[in-house]
């Protein structure tokens, strides 16, 4: 049976053209088609050795402009594609902005027993298409790797030559090629020359979740969930104001996030307004605006110890996760 990788095409700046080559920044993303970026690069064949390429464009997208209805229509093509016998993964092109959420998001909602058999890889790039020295093809390349790796399983992401795991992976830098890291779990592995080099096990999927179904996600509305932030003179008044009755067609506030101050800490205003919510049916998280490390749990009655914690996610994949389990 002739095998296959797929390639999702979603838009970003690996997708993007600039009106000079030597301009990196001041480009406009999603402008090339997924077929076209893939003809362009010559070593593809090589690459895929002896696999069909198989492409579709599922959106063309500035990243930052993501609509859940999109990642809808992701998680359904990627469905569509995993369970075929003769597709050995997905390799989906993708905005670096947002790369991390929507890793996060497919990692939560794509059945675990495909997800245990088959990679589904995220890549991307800094520079557009249309630059001297443009990324994308390289990474392109580099998550081809990562597909046809004997063992390759779970949500990836490959950006310059390092391998993360949808759960950690974060964009840690505004322009630098190398933009992304793990946190604290580090990288996954390296890309070396076309073969993978592991440095720590391929992601264990979640036997136990709870399955997620894709008709459900496609008909209802999704939760609204906000995320605030803890700083110097912070105040309660954004989350009152979230939380007031909604203005004749906005969605009710139905989850709040909050980026605490080290260990998900909060200014003692802002700690009274989110037990106001809280009260109100709000459903509260507690994170943490620290780019390392987890909100560490603790028994301070009365504190703000007392809220839910984000069970080690960042505030903007702590979002997704509530949003998710008030769509259960
Ligand atoms: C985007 O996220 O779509 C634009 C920025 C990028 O891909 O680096």
């Amino acid at each position: 049976m002739l095998k296959k990788v797929v390639f999702l095409g979603m838009g970003g700046t690996i997708a993007g053209t600039a009106t000079s080559a030597a301009d990196n920044v001041g480009y406009r993303a999603a402008q090339v088609g997924v077929a076209q970026l893939l003809q362009a690069i010559p070593t593809l064949p090589v690459a895929l050795g002896g696999h069909e390429l198989v492409s579709e464009q599922v959106a063309q997208v500035d990243s930052k402009d993501l609509e859940f209805a999109q990642w809808v229509s992701l998680a359904q093509r990627a469905c569509h594609y995993l369970v075929q016998p003769d597709v050995t993964g997905l390799v989906i092109t993708h905005g670096t902005d947002t790369l991390e959420e929507t890793a996060f998001f497919l990692s939560e909602v794509l059945p675990p027993a495909l997800l245990a058999s088959k990679p589904v890889v995220l890549t991307c790039a800094m520079r557009p298409a249309s630059a001297l020295s443009p990324d994308g093809p390289q990474n392109v390349l580099d998550a081809v790797a990562v597909v046809c790796t004997q063992g390759a399983h779970g949500v990836l992401a490959v950006c310059a030559g390092t391998i993360h795991a949808g759960r950690h992976v974060q964009k840690g830098h505004t322009y630098r090629l190398d933009a992304f890291d793990s946190g604290d779990a580090g990288p996954l592995g390296y890309v070396e020359e076309g073969v993978v080099r592991l440095a720590h096990a391929w992601p264990v999927m979640d036997a136990v979740r709870v399955p997620v179904s894709m008709d459900h996600l496609a008909q209802v509305v999704w939760p609204r969930v906000e995320i605030v932030m803890n700083y110097v003179g912070a105040t309660g008044s954004t989350v009152r104001a979230l939380c007031a009755a909604p203005l004749a067609g906005a969605a009710p506030v139905r989850g709040v996030v909050v980026a605490g101050t080290g260990n998900g800490t909060v200014h003692v205003d802002l700690e009274a307004a989110l037990r106001e919510a809280e009260a109100a049916g709000v459903r509260v998280v507690r994170s943490s605006r620290c780019a390392r490390g987890r909100v560490v749990a603790a028994t301070v009655p009365g504190s703000v110890y007392t809220f839910a914690h984000s069970n080690g996610l960042p505030p903007v994949k702590a979002r997704i996760a509530l949003i998710l389990e008030l769509l259960a």
